[in-house]
Protein backbone atom coordinates (compact mmCIF):
# COMPACT_ATOMS: atom_id res chain seq x y z
CA UNK A 1 0.00 0.00 0.00
CA UNK A 2 3.05 2.35 1.05
CA UNK A 3 4.79 2.41 -2.18
CA UNK A 4 1.42 3.07 -4.00
CA UNK A 5 0.24 6.12 -1.70
CA UNK A 6 3.68 7.82 -1.43
CA UNK A 7 3.42 8.59 -5.39
CA UNK A 8 -0.57 9.46 -5.19
CA UNK A 9 0.16 11.71 -2.45
CA UNK A 10 3.46 12.98 -4.36
CA UNK A 11 1.48 13.48 -8.03
CA UNK A 12 -1.94 13.46 -7.88
CA UNK A 13 -4.54 15.95 -7.35
CA UNK A 14 -8.04 14.53 -6.47
CA UNK A 15 -11.57 15.81 -7.26
CA UNK A 16 -13.76 17.37 -4.28
CA UNK A 17 -11.35 16.29 -1.94
CA UNK A 18 -9.12 18.88 0.70
CA UNK A 19 -5.80 17.48 -0.31
CA UNK A 20 -4.11 18.89 2.44
CA UNK A 21 -6.39 16.30 4.47
CA UNK A 22 -5.43 13.60 1.92
CA UNK A 23 -1.92 13.87 2.24
CA UNK A 24 -1.74 13.92 6.14
CA UNK A 25 -4.07 10.50 6.19
CA UNK A 26 -3.89 6.89 5.74
CA UNK A 27 -6.08 6.03 2.32
CA UNK A 28 -7.21 2.70 0.68
CA UNK A 29 -5.52 1.99 -3.33
CA UNK A 30 -8.66 -0.39 -4.97
CA UNK A 31 -6.84 -3.00 -6.78
CA UNK A 32 -9.87 -5.14 -7.90
CA UNK A 33 -13.55 -5.72 -7.71
CA UNK A 34 -16.44 -8.33 -8.16
CA UNK A 35 -19.82 -7.95 -7.79
CA UNK A 36 -20.55 -5.14 -4.89
CA UNK A 37 -17.04 -6.03 -3.00
CA UNK A 38 -13.83 -3.95 -4.03
CA UNK A 39 -10.21 -4.89 -2.72
CA UNK A 40 -7.37 -2.94 -2.01
CA UNK A 41 -4.06 -3.77 -2.61
CA UNK A 42 -3.55 -5.15 0.62
CA UNK A 43 -6.08 -7.26 0.00
CA UNK A 44 -8.41 -5.92 2.51
CA UNK A 45 -12.49 -6.26 1.22
CA UNK A 46 -15.20 -3.40 1.46
CA UNK A 47 -18.87 -3.18 0.46
CA UNK A 48 -19.40 -0.49 -2.60
CA UNK A 49 -21.34 2.03 -0.76
CA UNK A 50 -20.87 4.20 -2.82
CA UNK A 51 -21.60 2.45 -5.97
CA UNK A 52 -17.85 3.97 -7.34
CA UNK A 53 -19.48 7.56 -7.15
CA UNK A 54 -23.42 6.75 -7.89
CA UNK A 55 -22.33 4.83 -11.03
CA UNK A 56 -21.93 1.24 -10.38
CA UNK A 57 -25.42 -0.89 -10.81
CA UNK A 58 -24.67 -4.16 -12.22
CA UNK A 59 -21.52 -5.21 -9.78
CA UNK A 60 -17.64 -4.99 -10.58
CA UNK A 61 -16.43 -7.82 -13.28
CA UNK A 62 -20.14 -8.03 -14.39
CA UNK A 63 -19.51 -11.20 -17.04
CA UNK A 64 -21.72 -9.65 -19.41
CA UNK A 65 -20.56 -6.44 -19.58
CA UNK A 66 -16.80 -7.81 -19.57
CA UNK A 67 -17.29 -9.91 -22.31
CA UNK A 68 -19.33 -6.95 -24.19
CA UNK A 69 -16.22 -4.96 -24.32
CA UNK A 70 -13.82 -7.49 -24.45
CA UNK A 71 -15.68 -8.41 -27.95
CA UNK A 72 -15.63 -4.50 -28.64
CA UNK A 73 -11.95 -3.87 -28.51
CA UNK A 74 -11.76 -6.86 -31.34
CA UNK A 75 -13.93 -4.79 -33.25
CA UNK A 76 -12.83 -1.13 -32.48
CA UNK A 77 -12.18 1.24 -29.63
CA UNK A 78 -12.90 4.26 -30.88
CA UNK A 79 -13.94 5.82 -33.59
CA UNK A 80 -15.47 9.84 -33.89
CA UNK A 81 -19.12 10.12 -34.58
CA UNK A 82 -18.21 13.86 -36.22
CA UNK A 83 -19.29 13.25 -39.98
CA UNK A 84 -18.90 9.47 -39.16
CA UNK A 85 -21.23 6.90 -37.04
CA UNK A 86 -20.47 3.56 -35.69
CA UNK A 87 -22.79 0.12 -34.58
CA UNK A 88 -22.63 0.19 -30.95
CA UNK A 89 -23.97 4.27 -31.05
CA UNK A 90 -26.63 3.55 -33.23
CA UNK A 91 -27.67 0.20 -31.53
CA UNK A 92 -27.35 1.80 -28.25
CA UNK A 93 -29.35 5.22 -29.19
CA UNK A 94 -32.31 3.20 -30.46
CA UNK A 95 -32.71 1.19 -27.09
CA UNK A 96 -32.61 3.94 -25.35
CA UNK A 97 -35.24 5.92 -27.49
CA UNK A 98 -37.17 2.92 -26.82
CA UNK A 99 -36.88 2.77 -23.02
CA UNK A 100 -37.14 6.64 -22.51
CA UNK A 101 -40.26 8.68 -21.24
CA UNK A 102 -42.72 9.07 -24.36
CA UNK A 103 -41.65 12.15 -26.51
CA UNK A 104 -38.22 11.60 -26.54
CA UNK A 105 -36.84 10.83 -30.26
CA UNK A 106 -33.21 11.68 -30.25
CA UNK A 107 -29.86 11.25 -28.80
CA UNK A 108 -26.76 12.96 -28.72
CA UNK A 109 -23.60 11.60 -26.60
CA UNK A 110 -20.95 13.19 -24.63
CA UNK A 111 -18.62 11.80 -21.91
CA UNK A 112 -20.15 13.03 -18.25
CA UNK A 113 -23.14 13.75 -16.35
CA UNK A 114 -22.16 17.21 -16.60
CA UNK A 115 -21.42 17.74 -21.02
CA UNK A 116 -25.04 15.64 -20.89
CA UNK A 117 -26.56 18.89 -18.65
CA UNK A 118 -24.47 21.49 -20.21
CA UNK A 119 -25.55 19.94 -23.72
CA UNK A 120 -29.17 20.38 -23.03
CA UNK A 121 -28.77 23.65 -21.75
CA UNK A 122 -27.39 24.90 -24.76
CA UNK A 123 -29.67 22.72 -26.80
CA UNK A 124 -32.54 24.63 -25.10
CA UNK A 125 -30.81 28.05 -25.46
CA UNK A 126 -30.13 27.64 -29.65
CA UNK A 127 -33.59 25.93 -29.72
CA UNK A 128 -35.46 29.71 -29.02
CA UNK A 129 -33.11 31.02 -31.52
CA UNK A 130 -33.69 29.31 -33.82
CA UNK A 131 -37.93 29.73 -32.94
CA UNK A 132 -37.48 33.57 -33.65
CA UNK A 133 -39.54 36.61 -33.16
CA UNK A 134 -39.96 37.16 -29.47
CA UNK A 135 -39.23 33.50 -28.36
CA UNK A 136 -35.03 35.57 -28.61
CA UNK A 137 -35.71 36.66 -25.46
CA UNK A 138 -35.83 33.24 -23.84
CA UNK A 139 -32.06 33.02 -22.58
CA UNK A 140 -32.39 32.25 -18.80
CA UNK A 141 -32.32 29.25 -16.96
CA UNK A 142 -34.35 28.39 -13.94
CA UNK A 143 -33.00 25.69 -11.36
CA UNK A 144 -33.74 25.00 -7.92
CA UNK A 145 -31.63 25.80 -4.73
CA UNK A 146 -29.27 22.88 -3.69
CA UNK A 147 -29.17 21.74 -7.14
CA UNK A 148 -26.46 19.65 -8.61
CA UNK A 149 -25.49 19.24 -12.71
CA UNK A 150 -22.24 19.15 -13.20
CA UNK A 151 -18.69 21.05 -12.37
CA UNK A 152 -18.39 22.84 -15.93
CA UNK A 153 -19.47 26.72 -16.41
CA UNK A 154 -22.97 25.82 -17.77
CA UNK A 155 -23.94 23.32 -15.19
CA UNK A 156 -22.19 25.39 -12.45
CA UNK A 157 -24.47 28.64 -13.11
CA UNK A 158 -27.75 26.39 -12.67
CA UNK A 159 -26.07 25.01 -9.54
CA UNK A 160 -27.09 25.65 -5.92
CA UNK A 161 -24.62 24.48 -3.76
CA UNK A 162 -22.80 27.30 -2.21
CA UNK A 163 -20.04 25.60 -1.34
CA UNK A 164 -19.39 24.22 -4.29
CA UNK A 165 -20.60 26.74 -6.72
CA UNK A 166 -20.21 30.14 -5.24
CA UNK A 167 -16.36 31.02 -5.57
CA UNK A 168 -17.54 30.61 -9.43
CA UNK A 169 -20.26 32.74 -9.44
CA UNK A 170 -18.02 35.90 -11.60
CA UNK A 171 -17.24 33.84 -14.03
CA UNK A 172 -20.93 32.25 -14.30
CA UNK A 173 -24.51 33.45 -16.11
CA UNK A 174 -27.14 34.32 -13.89
CA UNK A 175 -30.09 31.95 -13.31
CA UNK A 176 -33.32 31.91 -11.25
CA UNK A 177 -33.58 29.65 -8.40
CA UNK A 178 -36.49 28.54 -6.91
CA UNK A 179 -36.49 26.94 -3.26
CA UNK A 180 -36.21 23.22 -3.58
CA UNK A 181 -38.20 20.58 -1.99
CA UNK A 182 -36.45 20.10 1.47
CA UNK A 183 -39.25 18.98 3.29
CA UNK A 184 -36.74 18.54 6.53
CA UNK A 185 -35.50 21.61 6.35
CA UNK A 186 -38.05 23.66 4.10
CA UNK A 187 -36.20 26.77 2.66
CA UNK A 188 -39.98 28.59 3.41
CA UNK A 189 -39.99 27.64 7.37
CA UNK A 190 -42.97 25.52 6.66
CA UNK A 191 -43.56 22.18 8.11
CA UNK A 192 -44.88 18.61 6.49
CA UNK A 193 -48.01 18.82 8.90
CA UNK A 194 -49.26 22.33 7.19
CA UNK A 195 -47.03 22.46 4.52
CA UNK A 196 -49.50 24.06 1.09
CA UNK A 197 -46.65 22.77 -1.36
CA UNK A 198 -45.51 26.90 -0.97
CA UNK A 199 -42.43 26.22 -2.86
CA UNK A 200 -44.47 25.13 -5.90
CA UNK A 201 -46.58 28.41 -5.62
CA UNK A 202 -43.15 30.52 -5.74
CA UNK A 203 -41.74 28.34 -8.69
CA UNK A 204 -45.47 29.31 -10.83
CA UNK A 205 -44.67 33.36 -9.25
CA UNK A 206 -41.45 32.87 -11.04
CA UNK A 207 -42.05 31.74 -14.17
CA UNK A 208 -45.22 33.52 -14.67
CA UNK A 209 -42.99 36.93 -13.86
CA UNK A 210 -40.18 36.06 -15.86
CA UNK A 211 -41.65 33.42 -18.36
CA UNK A 212 -40.91 36.02 -21.99
CA UNK A 213 -37.28 35.09 -20.84
CA UNK A 214 -36.72 32.12 -19.98
CA UNK A 215 -35.51 29.07 -21.96
CA UNK A 216 -35.71 26.08 -19.74
CA UNK A 217 -35.89 24.68 -16.31
CA UNK A 218 -33.72 22.38 -15.27
CA UNK A 219 -34.26 19.38 -12.43
CA UNK A 220 -33.22 16.57 -10.89
CA UNK A 221 -36.38 14.18 -11.00
CA UNK A 222 -36.82 12.81 -7.33
CA UNK A 223 -33.90 13.01 -5.53
CA UNK A 224 -31.35 16.27 -5.91
CA UNK A 225 -28.14 14.24 -5.22
CA UNK A 226 -25.02 16.25 -4.47
CA UNK A 227 -27.55 18.49 -2.35
CA UNK A 228 -27.94 15.82 0.44
CA UNK A 229 -30.11 13.30 -1.10
CA UNK A 230 -33.02 15.52 -1.04
CA UNK A 231 -36.42 13.70 -1.99
CA UNK A 232 -39.13 15.99 -3.42
CA UNK A 233 -43.12 15.27 -2.14
CA UNK A 234 -44.77 13.18 -4.14
CA UNK A 235 -46.16 14.98 -7.18
CA UNK A 236 -43.97 17.49 -7.17
CA UNK A 237 -42.22 16.11 -9.86
CA UNK A 238 -45.54 15.97 -12.35
CA UNK A 239 -46.76 19.69 -11.14
CA UNK A 240 -43.59 20.98 -12.08
CA UNK A 241 -43.83 19.68 -15.78
CA UNK A 242 -47.33 21.38 -16.17
CA UNK A 243 -46.15 24.55 -14.75
CA UNK A 244 -43.27 24.58 -17.46
CA UNK A 245 -45.98 23.30 -20.22
CA UNK A 246 -48.21 26.10 -19.28
CA UNK A 247 -45.17 29.03 -18.84
CA UNK A 248 -44.10 27.57 -22.41
CA UNK A 249 -40.72 26.77 -20.80
CA UNK A 250 -38.74 24.03 -22.00
CA UNK A 251 -37.78 21.28 -19.04
CA UNK A 252 -34.86 19.26 -18.68
CA UNK A 253 -34.70 16.27 -16.78
CA UNK A 254 -30.88 15.49 -15.24
CA UNK A 255 -31.22 11.99 -14.62
CA UNK A 256 -27.44 11.58 -13.98
CA UNK A 257 -27.74 9.94 -10.95
CA UNK A 258 -31.03 8.69 -10.56
CA UNK A 259 -31.50 7.34 -14.31
CA UNK A 260 -30.57 3.49 -14.64
CA UNK A 261 -33.05 2.06 -11.75
CA UNK A 262 -31.94 3.86 -8.45
CA UNK A 263 -35.32 5.09 -7.74
CA UNK A 264 -37.04 1.67 -8.23
CA UNK A 265 -38.40 2.11 -12.33
CA UNK A 266 -35.94 2.40 -15.35
CA UNK A 267 -35.96 6.33 -14.93
CA UNK A 268 -37.16 8.91 -12.38
CA UNK A 269 -39.83 10.49 -14.35
CA UNK A 270 -41.53 7.68 -14.97
CA UNK A 271 -42.43 7.47 -10.90
CA UNK A 272 -45.13 10.34 -11.73
CA UNK A 273 -45.70 10.09 -15.77
CA UNK A 274 -43.58 12.34 -16.81
CA UNK A 275 -42.57 13.44 -20.28
CA UNK A 276 -39.38 16.25 -20.41
CA UNK A 277 -38.40 17.95 -23.52
CA UNK A 278 -34.44 16.99 -22.52
CA UNK A 279 -33.48 13.64 -20.63
CA UNK A 280 -29.71 14.13 -19.20
CA UNK A 281 -27.99 10.50 -18.80
CA UNK A 282 -24.44 9.35 -17.47
CA UNK A 283 -23.31 7.40 -14.57
CA UNK A 284 -25.38 4.20 -14.45
CA UNK A 285 -25.73 4.44 -18.09
CA UNK A 286 -22.60 2.06 -19.13
CA UNK A 287 -23.55 -0.12 -15.75
CA UNK A 288 -20.35 2.27 -14.27
CA UNK A 289 -17.81 0.54 -16.46
CA UNK A 290 -16.77 3.87 -18.88
CA UNK A 291 -17.43 7.34 -19.47
CA UNK A 292 -20.45 7.90 -21.81
CA UNK A 293 -23.47 10.34 -20.99
CA UNK A 294 -26.41 11.65 -23.50
CA UNK A 295 -29.18 14.18 -23.87
CA UNK A 296 -32.02 12.94 -24.98
CA UNK A 297 -33.90 15.22 -27.08
CA UNK A 298 -37.72 15.47 -28.69
CA UNK A 299 -38.25 15.58 -32.79
CA UNK A 300 -39.70 19.44 -32.02
CA UNK A 301 -36.77 20.71 -30.79
CA UNK A 302 -34.32 18.45 -33.53
CA UNK A 303 -36.57 19.71 -36.39
CA UNK A 304 -35.69 23.42 -35.51
CA UNK A 305 -32.21 22.49 -35.55
CA UNK A 306 -32.65 21.86 -39.32
CA UNK A 307 -31.43 23.37 -41.90
CA UNK A 308 -29.56 24.52 -45.11
CA UNK A 309 -25.94 25.72 -44.31
CA UNK A 310 -25.83 29.10 -44.82
CA UNK A 311 -28.53 29.13 -42.05
CA UNK A 312 -26.50 28.57 -39.10
CA UNK A 313 -28.96 26.35 -37.44
CA UNK A 314 -26.15 23.43 -37.05
CA UNK A 315 -25.33 22.53 -32.87
CA UNK A 316 -21.86 23.53 -32.63
CA UNK A 317 -20.91 21.14 -29.95
CA UNK A 318 -19.24 17.83 -29.56
CA UNK A 319 -16.16 16.18 -28.01
CA UNK A 320 -13.56 13.93 -29.13
CA UNK A 321 -14.88 10.75 -27.54
CA UNK A 322 -18.44 11.20 -27.82
CA UNK A 323 -20.54 7.95 -28.24
CA UNK A 324 -17.24 6.40 -27.74
CA UNK A 325 -17.93 2.16 -28.89
CA UNK A 326 -16.48 0.44 -25.85
CA UNK A 327 -18.42 2.67 -23.77
CA UNK A 328 -21.88 1.74 -26.00
CA UNK A 329 -20.82 -2.18 -25.81
CA UNK A 330 -21.16 -1.58 -21.82
CA UNK A 331 -24.28 0.22 -21.85
CA UNK A 332 -25.93 -1.99 -24.49
CA UNK A 333 -24.81 -5.48 -22.17
CA UNK A 334 -26.02 -3.22 -18.98
CA UNK A 335 -29.56 -2.90 -20.56
CA UNK A 336 -29.27 -6.83 -21.78
CA UNK A 337 -28.66 -7.02 -17.88
CA UNK A 338 -31.66 -4.68 -16.80
CA UNK A 339 -34.09 -7.35 -19.51
CA UNK A 340 -32.56 -10.34 -19.05
CA UNK A 341 -32.01 -10.59 -14.81
CA UNK A 342 -35.41 -8.72 -14.64
CA UNK A 343 -33.46 -6.40 -12.70
CA UNK A 344 -36.17 -3.98 -11.46
CA UNK A 345 -38.74 -6.45 -10.71
CA UNK A 346 -35.94 -8.01 -8.11
CA UNK A 347 -35.01 -5.16 -6.63
CA UNK A 348 -38.34 -4.36 -5.04
CA UNK A 349 -37.69 -6.27 -2.17
CA UNK A 350 -34.56 -4.77 -1.79
CA UNK A 351 -35.96 -1.50 -1.50
CA UNK A 352 -38.30 -3.11 1.02
CA UNK A 353 -35.36 -4.52 2.80
CA UNK A 354 -33.68 -1.03 2.68
CA UNK A 355 -36.48 0.35 4.35
CA UNK A 356 -36.39 -1.51 6.99
CA UNK A 357 -33.38 -1.23 8.10
CA UNK A 358 -33.62 2.78 8.06
CA UNK A 359 -36.76 2.74 10.26
CA UNK A 360 -33.70 1.51 13.02
CA UNK A 361 -32.28 4.84 12.76
CA UNK A 362 -34.96 6.64 13.19
CA UNK A 363 -34.99 5.85 17.14
CA UNK A 364 -31.28 7.12 16.99
CA UNK A 365 -30.81 10.67 19.22
CA UNK A 366 -28.56 12.06 16.83
CA UNK A 367 -30.63 10.80 13.34
CA UNK A 368 -32.56 13.92 12.35
CA UNK A 369 -34.15 12.69 9.19
CA UNK A 370 -33.81 9.09 7.39
CA UNK A 371 -35.51 9.06 4.08
CA UNK A 372 -35.93 6.76 1.47
CA UNK A 373 -35.75 6.91 -2.82
CA UNK A 374 -35.86 3.28 -3.87
CA UNK A 375 -31.94 2.30 -3.50
CA UNK A 376 -31.39 5.27 -2.23
CA UNK A 377 -30.92 6.17 1.42
CA UNK A 378 -29.71 9.10 3.43
CA UNK A 379 -29.43 9.32 6.80
CA UNK A 380 -29.28 13.09 8.22
CA UNK A 381 -27.02 13.45 11.13
CA UNK A 382 -27.91 16.43 13.52
CA UNK A 383 -26.60 17.93 17.03
CA UNK A 384 -30.12 17.98 18.35
CA UNK A 385 -33.01 15.94 17.44
CA UNK A 386 -35.62 18.56 18.39
CA UNK A 387 -34.63 21.37 16.55
CA UNK A 388 -32.50 20.05 13.60
CA UNK A 389 -29.76 22.09 14.59
CA UNK A 390 -26.58 21.15 12.62
CA UNK A 391 -23.06 20.01 14.43
CA UNK A 392 -20.76 22.21 14.38
CA UNK A 393 -18.97 21.64 10.70
CA UNK A 394 -15.04 21.76 12.31
CA UNK A 395 -16.59 18.60 14.12
CA UNK A 396 -16.45 17.12 10.39
CA UNK A 397 -19.42 14.27 11.64
CA UNK A 398 -20.57 12.81 8.72
CA UNK A 399 -16.67 12.11 7.30
CA UNK A 400 -15.96 10.68 11.15
CA UNK A 401 -19.08 8.51 10.13
CA UNK A 402 -17.48 7.18 6.81
CA UNK A 403 -14.06 6.85 8.54
CA UNK A 404 -15.44 3.80 11.13
CA UNK A 405 -17.39 2.59 8.60
CA UNK A 406 -14.23 2.25 6.04
CA UNK A 407 -12.10 0.33 8.88
CA UNK A 408 -15.50 -1.80 9.69
CA UNK A 409 -15.27 -2.67 5.59
CA UNK A 410 -17.67 -0.49 3.80
CA UNK A 411 -16.55 2.47 1.40
CA UNK A 412 -19.32 5.55 1.63
CA UNK A 413 -18.89 9.07 1.19
CA UNK A 414 -20.69 12.01 2.98
CA UNK A 415 -22.62 14.75 1.93
CA UNK A 416 -22.14 17.23 4.60
CA UNK A 417 -23.25 15.25 7.89
CA UNK A 418 -25.84 13.46 5.47
CA UNK A 419 -24.96 9.76 5.41
CA UNK A 420 -25.56 8.03 1.89
CA UNK A 421 -26.56 4.96 1.30
CA UNK A 422 -26.00 3.95 -2.43
CA UNK A 423 -24.70 0.35 -3.36
CA UNK A 424 -24.79 -1.28 -6.99
CA UNK A 425 -28.31 -2.64 -7.38
CA UNK A 426 -26.81 -5.81 -7.35
CA UNK A 427 -25.82 -6.25 -3.79
CA UNK A 428 -26.69 -9.33 -2.30
CA UNK A 429 -29.38 -9.29 0.92
CA UNK A 430 -26.43 -10.25 3.00
CA UNK A 431 -24.08 -7.57 2.04
CA UNK A 432 -27.31 -4.96 2.53
CA UNK A 433 -27.68 -5.93 5.69
CA UNK A 434 -24.22 -5.93 6.26
CA UNK A 435 -23.75 -2.37 5.17
CA UNK A 436 -26.81 -0.80 7.19
CA UNK A 437 -25.29 -2.33 10.47
CA UNK A 438 -22.14 -1.04 9.85
CA UNK A 439 -23.52 2.52 9.01
CA UNK A 440 -25.74 1.92 12.32
CA UNK A 441 -22.64 1.07 14.87
CA UNK A 442 -20.45 3.11 13.11
CA UNK A 443 -22.80 6.14 13.91
CA UNK A 444 -23.51 4.91 17.32
CA UNK A 445 -19.73 4.69 18.18
CA UNK A 446 -19.17 8.75 16.68
CA UNK A 447 -21.94 10.03 17.77
CA UNK A 448 -22.11 8.59 21.26
CA UNK A 449 -25.79 7.27 20.80
C1 LIG B 1 -27.73 15.02 -10.93
C2 LIG B 1 -26.34 15.10 -11.45
N1 LIG B 1 -26.09 15.76 -12.60
C3 LIG B 1 -24.86 15.85 -13.10
C4 LIG B 1 -23.78 15.27 -12.47
C5 LIG B 1 -22.42 15.39 -13.04
O1 LIG B 1 -22.00 14.17 -13.56
P1 LIG B 1 -20.45 13.92 -13.87
O2 LIG B 1 -19.76 13.83 -12.56
O3 LIG B 1 -20.44 12.64 -14.64
O4 LIG B 1 -20.01 15.09 -14.68
C6 LIG B 1 -23.98 14.60 -11.27
C7 LIG B 1 -22.85 14.01 -10.55
O5 LIG B 1 -22.92 13.62 -9.40
C8 LIG B 1 -25.28 14.51 -10.73
O6 LIG B 1 -25.54 13.89 -9.57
Amino acid sequence: MAKYLERDKKYLWHPFTQMKDWMGAPQVVIAEGRGEILTDVAGKKYIDGVSSLWCNVHGHRNKKIDAAVKRQIDAIAHSTMLGLTHVKAIELAERLIGIAPRGLTRVFYSDSGAESTEIALKMAFQYWQHRGGEHVKKTRFVALTNAYHGDTIGAVSVGGIDLFHSIFRPLLFSAYFAPAPYCYRCPLGKDRATCKRECLKELEELLEAHAAEIAAMIIEPLVQGAGGMIMAPRGYLAEVRRLCTKYNVLMIADEVAMGFGRTGRMFACEHEGVAPDFLCLAKGITGGYLPLAATLATEEVFDRFLGAPGDHKTFFHGHTYTGNPLACAAALAGLDVFEEEKVLENLQPKIARLSGHLERFRGLDNVGDARQCGMVGAIELVADRESGERFPEEKQVGVGVCLEARRRGLLIRPLGDTIVIFPPLCISNENLDKMMNIIYDSVCEVCGD
